[in-house]
């Protein structure tokens, strides 16, 4: 039960004490958001990785002034696409020939529903859909973290149209999706470091259908 018990380690900690993340453990945190399952295999999303202080000073303002942001080591954002275009989709495709060396017929048929399909759609509708991929790797990252023992405060209390703005995203068609700070837990200033976690009972979240 390793991996249960650094789930229980971990919370979203609301302080953090300033202390550097080392690299190698960063590159891990990212390597598994890296690896996360994605619809269609099309990692609509890219991550930013924000270590630089003037930067996270200017997010704080923009995020309810949540301490973590400037007290993290690194600020991870998670931006998703703005919208499925026919060379991003194909992007993907190409790849997936390339890396494995061959042409399918039944993946090219599916290449071609896509490309019927994502880029004509409505683009906050496919915006909406590639920030939902963007969680699922966040969500690695967040187990990632514990695992290294590293906190980590998912964050969505920020304006994301002021962080797309001072990252310049727009420009790069990508948008905001969520914040994920990491660091180390500050326990004499954080309120919730001690307090008991509250889930649901299994049996409130989990109806088996036999
Ligand atoms: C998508 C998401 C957004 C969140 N946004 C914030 C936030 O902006 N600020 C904050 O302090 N906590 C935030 N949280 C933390 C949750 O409140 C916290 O995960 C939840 O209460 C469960 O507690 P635990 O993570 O400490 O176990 C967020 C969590 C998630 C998953």
């Amino acid at each position: 039960m390793e991996l249960l018990d650094k789930l229980n380690w971990r919370y979203a900690a609301k302080a953090m004490n300033g202390e550097k993340v080392a690299e190698d453990k960063i590159e891990r945190i990212i390597e598994a958001a890296r690896l996360a399952p994605t619809s269609s295999g099309l990692q609509p999303f890219e991550i930013l990785v924000v270590k630089n202080q003037e930067i996270k000073e200017k997010i704080k303002p923009i995020a309810w002034n949540q301490s973590v942001i400037t007290d993290c080591s690194h600020l991870l954002v998670f931006a998703a696409w703005d919208t499925y275009t026919p060379e991003r989709i194909n992007y993907m495709f190409d790849l997936t020939n390339e890396i494995r060396g061959f042409k399918n017929e039944g993946w090219e048929n599916y290449r071609k529903m896509l490309l019927d399909m994502y880029p004509q759609r409505d683009a906050e509708e496919n915006f909406n859909h590639a920030a939902k991929q963007a969680y699922i790797a966040f969500a690695h990252a967040i187990m990632a973290a514990a695992f290294e023992k590293v906190d980590a405060t998912p964050l969505e209390g920020f304006d994301p149209a002021a962080v797309d703005e001072i990252l310049g995203l727009r420009e790069k068609g990508l948008r905001s999706a969520v914040l994920l700070p990491l660091g180390y837990r500050k326990t004499e200033e954080d309120w919730l470091v001690n307090l008991v976690k509250v889930r649901k009972s299994t049996k409130d979240l989990v109806t088996v259908i036999e």
